[in-house]
């Protein structure tokens, strides 16, 4: 049996793309942000949701998570957001994966890997745009090695330019305006920009695809937009031992916690080898808590490897064995984030992959 797992709502990602999708302005459909195993919800398993329910675009990070979903059968179109090699080229091409491209060289790569039987204008690309984030995306000053690298390459489409945000603000949008005014050139067909943040809050920016990713899982920094979505992964694990220490006990490695009175303590099957990460407990400050029958349970002592243990005075008489909520609707990943010290993203994307996901309705 699991030591501890996650159970991901079907429900919960339906009705959050519902939601997003009666945000977006006509025009504007979701492409499926399924990136590093789909923020840990599982990528085969939330790809094919959504693909289920209309979703005609899946983005991912790279070309392997785009070749996995393939392999598993999906079809529809997947964009790949961040990079690849020259030696990918082929992979991309035969995969029938779209790639983001910024340099003029990783045209030349897939001219390399499209000539063989392609005829004038077949493989799509989208051309990524840097309008602030100073990451991925071309800039003025390379738009020229771009137009000779795309003159010498007819095998290839821009079938869209887009551009990613680095904050909810509108400072990107003039450059925006620039860049896509350079690439007219290139006729593309479409252009996108909208994330999550920015698909609930300003779906008049438009576009013809919101890559949505975070809201799917049931997660805005916004409360008005957060209390109509759902987290749909809720993460478990079960007391594998219950013991009463008196005042005065430490608990955990180093013992930097000590008991302050008798207290019962339960040892839960978690830890940071699962991504239950370390520092979700501080000696210092208000540590992270878990659901026992309802009631919320601090966590004391240093959390380890595959252990942690807590405080379940509050919660009575418990069996061994008994269920205990990580993560989850009544648990969600921004309380985590904030007892960690950072964003949802990252708790999410941290549940390793030794953590059994179970899909259920
Ligand atoms: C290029 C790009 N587009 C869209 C997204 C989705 O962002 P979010 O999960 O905030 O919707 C990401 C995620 O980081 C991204 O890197």
């Amino acid at each position: 049996m699991a030591r501890n797992w996650v159970e991901i709502s079907r429900a919960a990602l339906l009705a959050n793309l519902a939601y997003v999708r009666q945000r977006l302005a006509p025009g504007t459909e979701v492409c499926a942000v399924v990136k590093a195993d789909a923020y840990g919800h599982g990528a085969v398993a939330c790809a094919s949701i959504f693909a289920e329910a209309g979703v005609k675009w899946l983005a991912v990070t790279s070309v392997e998570e785009g070749a996995r979903l393939r392999r598993a059968g999906m079809g529809g179109r997947i964009l790949v957001l961040a990079g690849f090699t020259a030696e990918q080229a082929a992979s991309i091409v035969a995969d029938q994966l779209t790639p983001a491209v910024w340099d003029a060289q990783q045209i030349d790569w897939l001219r390399a890997a499209t000539r063989p039987g392609q005829s004038r204008r077949q493989f799509n690309i989208h051309l990524k745009l840097d309008t602030g984030m100073g990451r991925l995306g071309i800039r003025p000053d390379q738009y020229g090695a771009m137009e000779t690298a795309l003159a010498r390459t007819p095998e290839l489409r821009v079938e869209a330019v887009f551009s990613h945000l680095a904050e909810t603000g509108d400072r990107q949008l003039a450059a925006l305006g620039e860049a896509r005014g350079w690439a007219q050139q290139f006729e593309p067909e479409a252009w996108h920009l909208l994330n999550s943040e920015a698909a609930l809050a300003h779906p008049e920016w438009g576009g013809a695809l919101a890559r949505v990713g975070l809201a799917l899982y049931g997660y805005s920094a916004d409360p008005a937009h957060s209390e109509h979505l759902a987290p749909a992964l809720s993460w478990k694990t079960r007391v594998i031992s219950l013991k009463q220490l008196p005042a005065g006990h430490g608990v955990g490695y180093g013992a930097a916690y000590r008991t302050t009175r008798t207290t019962n303590v339960a040892t839960i099957a978690v830890g940071y080898a699962d991504g239950y990460r370390r520092d979700l407990w501080s000696a210092n400050g208000d540590g992270a808590r878990v659901l026992i029958r309802g009631v919320e349970c601090p966590v004391v002592g240093n959390i380890s490897m595959d252990l942690t243990t807590v405080d379940v005075t509050a919660a009575g008489e418990i069996p061994l064995g008994a269920d205990v909520v990580l993560l989850g609707p009544a648990m969600p990943a921004t309380r985590l984030a904030d007892w960690a010290a950072t964003i949802p993203y990252e708790i999410l994307c941290g549940l390793s992959a030794r953590v059994e996901r179970v899909h259920g309705n």
